[in-house]
């Protein structure tokens, strides 16, 4: 008998645990849902108009669900029309530097409320076939903004493209400039490192970095080499200033953003007169990766793709003093025209 009420009591107590684990797994299904279904009921007055200036401080994965379905496609057209959503030319650009972190940079600066990205690189200023296309086509291409919003692109091209700097002035000559630069010599070899795994990918073989960075008649820096004349950044920069004042340009600090993004974030919202919302528990360091990670809300987070922190070969310790010096005048204009020193050797 008692061994039978004992049964019917585990048996209880069974179902209620279920039941209460049930519940709680329904309760952080919604919770992901949420962000996704919220946005798809017309609520008034939380979409109402605010003054120009005044930034609402909506919930990331408020922000984060209505665009992302749009992005998928599935949002009406009765629903762009319910919210007020357009597309809007960029009031800032990411316009480099190539492995300096661009990706990393925009996909952070994603996670204010009120900061939309354009995910792709839409190479319109530096591509002459686009640009032909004429700024309406460029509009089209940016992604769907409540109007307070700030809408950025990143083309890391655009630093290095001669023609760039004046497209963009006549484009808008208020325009909010951003550069994310690391030491230069690191960034030359990062830069090798993504050509080299492309040409690995085609079953290629490749010269080694120490070939291609060193002229072997003079045994000089070969400034011929691309990836040396990109880190060459005040001589790019200079061209820039022919149009727009110092003022118009952060400088972002990319090893910083590797290691402590969250400073280097919040001179970007400084910058780009955004409320201060980015915070420590919207980064998080994941081991594996050797990266941080954006953290969205409790469901989503998402690290950088592998294409971003890869494995850079070793380069002969000789090659690399010889970059250094060849770098060190061209660094020291940088950090007296921007007003950003490094301890870049
Ligand atoms: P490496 O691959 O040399 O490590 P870009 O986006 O401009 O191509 O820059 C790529 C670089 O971003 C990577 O260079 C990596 O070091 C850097 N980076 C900065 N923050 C990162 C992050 N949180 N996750 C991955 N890569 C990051």
């Amino acid at each position: 008998m008692l061994f039978k009420q004992q049964a019917l009591l585990r048996q209880k107590l069974f179902v209620l645990g279920s039941l209460a684990i049930g519940s709680l797994l329904y309760l952080v299904a919604r919770v992901g849902s949420l962000d996704r279904l919220q946005p798809l009921c017309p609520i008034d007055g939380r979409f109402g108009p605010r003054s120009q200036d005044e930034i609402p401080l909506r919930a990331l994965q408020f922000k984060r669900g209505l665009l992302h379905e749009f992005r998928k496609g599935n949002v009406t057209k009765e629903q762009i029309r319910l919210h007020n959503l357009v597309q809007q030319l960029p009031k800032a650009i990411i316009i480099g530097v190539r492995k300096g972190g661009t990706r990393a940079l925009l996909e952070m600066l994603n996670l204010h409320p009120a900061v939309v990205k354009a995910s792709q690189e839409i190479h319109f200023f530096d591509n002459d076939e686009n640009y032909a296309k004429g700024i309406e086509w460029y509009r089209k291409k940016m992604p769907f903004s409540y109007p307070h919003q700030i809408t950025i692109e990143k083309s890391p091209a655009y630093f290095i493209t001669e023609e760039v700097p004046e497209r963009i002035y006549k484009m808008n000559s208020s325009i909010k400039l951003l550069i994310i630069v690391r030491e230069p010599t690191t960034r030359a070899i990062s830069d090798y490192t993504q050509v080299l795994e492309g040409k690995e990918r085609k079953n290629k073989t490749y010269y080694k970095f120490e070939k291609l960075a060193i002229d072997p008649n003079t045994c000089e820096v070969n400034t011929k080499y691309k990836a040396v004349r990109t880190s060459i950044y005040t001589k790019h920069l200079e061209r820039w200033l022919k149009y727009f004042p110092i003022e118009q340009f952060h400088i972002v600090d990319g090893d910083r953003l590797i290691t402590e993004p969250l400073p280097e974030l919040q001179l970007v919202e400084k910058f780009l007169n955004l409320p201060p919302r980015i915070s420590q528990y919207n980064l998080y360091f994941n081991a594996t990766r050797g990266f941080y990670c954006l953290r969205f809300n409790i469901v989503f987070n998402k690290c950088l793709a592998g294409s971003k922190g890869r494995i850079h070969p070793e380069v002969d310790t000789s090659v690399i003093t010889k970059l250094r010096k060849f770098f060190h005048p061209f660094n020291q204009k940088f950090y007296q025209i921007t007003g950003r020193t490094f301890n870049w050797p």
